[in-house]
């Protein structure tokens, strides 16, 4: 009889104890949340992969290694950026290891295969790098948002800038897939817009490397300038070879600054003196680069990249999400809204998403010296993606 009253508060206690957890310490005490970060480990990507997964993890290490009280747990598949493998590696983060976030990718093939598998899984998804226009286009959804950038944006700036320098004949250089074709789709359209002409397009199909056959042509028909696209190892090589064929001297090299970002070291003095424009250049002078690239130059001792800011801000626009609903990933209506109305304090400067997800930037002109991609001036100010197609 003496314990009587003592089981008789049990069930009270337990009662408050289940109120406490559903309101003040639910992120604590919830699943860790599952971020799959789907990027190329491997290929001439490989570097970028990198980059964007340290950058993600930093800002996740700055506030203490969770987002909103939640731990975060990270699964990883490496997609060789070999769109044809894409939707099965995708559905190994969706369907086997049953991710909350998916993370991914460098390569505009491989991510509108994640898109696709994003939007029939109504999965978050959250593109780190890839610019491919129809995913905040045609293929833009509420659980789709981009960190980067759209394939148009950096390729409309460069147009931008080298009609604004006077040239009128260009030539165009890439791989033959949807960054560069959409890339190259930009420049010219802000490039005839400003008087110049496009007068060629050369190609070869990704990842090669084979450019020589090709810098023949450029040098038999001395266009004014050449507008190129590359990236990661086919843009150290590309920006080598076009200095060896000797053409740096005497046809202006332009490009999207992917041209020469995070490549510099490898590209040695055939890179100096390049112009490119980015949403990013690393000299940046504003407190958040600067606190940024001590941070990241502190944690993986080598310097970032535009990469590294991709993938920082990636965390940023989760981390705002969760935030808005302390963590608590199941109200995921409040928690997209949030995502798409944050103003993300990125080392590239603050911008804002669009209504289609991507963001709204300043475009840098930047050239390059020693190791780094100089800022010079603002090529274009909160450059929009047209978003052409997209409707939610
Ligand atoms: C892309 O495939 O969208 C892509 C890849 C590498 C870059 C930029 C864009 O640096």
């Amino acid at each position: 009889m003496k314990n009587l009253p003592r089981l008789a508060l049990a069930p009270v206690f337990a009662a408050a104890c289940v109120a406490a957890f559903a309101t003040g310490a639910q992120a604590q005490g919830q699943a860790p949340l599952k971020v799959g970060l789907m990027l190329p480990a491997t290929g001439t990507y490989a570097a970028l992969g990198d980059m964007i997964e340290k950058g993600f993890k930093l800002y996740v290490q700055e506030q203490g290694g969770k987002l909103a009280g939640r731990e975060i747990q990270y699964f990883k598949v490496d997609d060789e950026s070999d769109p044809s493998k894409a939707t099965d590696n995708v559905n190994k983060l969706i369907k086997r290891d049953n991710v909350d976030v998916l993370v991914g990718t460098v390569h505009s093939g491989v991510a509108l295969a994640m898109a696709k598998a994003a939007k029939e899984s109504n999965t978050l998804l959250i593109v780190p790098n890839a610019g491919a226009d129809a995913i905040t286009g045609p293929m833009c959804g509420a659980n789709i948002l981009r960190s980067s950038f759209s394939n148009w944006q950096p390729g409309y700036s460069t147009g931008v800038v080298a009609a604004q320098k006077g040239y009128k004949r260009a030539m165009t250089i890439t791989w033959n897939y949807a960054a560069g074709q959409e890339t190259v789709k930009g420049f010219a359209e802000a490039f005839e817009k400003g008087g110049g002409k496009v007068v060629k397009d050369l190609t070869l199909p990704f990842p090669n490397v084979e450019f020589q056959a090709l810098l023949t042509e450029i040098a038999a028909q001395k266009p004014d300038v050449v507008f190129a696209f590359f990236a990661g190892g086919g843009a150290v090589k590309f920006v080598k070879d076009y200095d060896a064929a000797g053409l740096k001297k005497s046809i202006p090299l332009f490009g999207s600054g992917f041209l020469t970002d995070g490549t510099l070291q490898a590209q040695g003095p055939s890179a100096q003196g390049l112009f490119t424009t980015l949403h990013y250049a690393d000299s940046l002078d504003i407190p958040k680069n600067n606190a940024f690239r001590k941070s990241f130059a502190l944690a993986y001792k080598q310097n970032a990249d535009v990469y590294a800011v991709q993938g920082y801000d990636a965390a940023q626009i989760l981390g705002a999400g969760l935030a808005a609903v302390k963590g608590d990933f199941a109200k995921r209506d409040a928690m997209l809204a949030a995502m798409r109305k944050a103003t993300v304090d990125s080392p590239r400067g603050k911008f804002t998403l669009s209504a289609a997800g991507n963001p709204v930037q300043d475009m840098y002109l930047r050239e390059a010296k020693g190791e780094n991609n100089e800022y010079r001036a603002v090529a274009v100010k909160a450059l929009a993606d047209p978003a052409r197609g997209c409707k939610l």
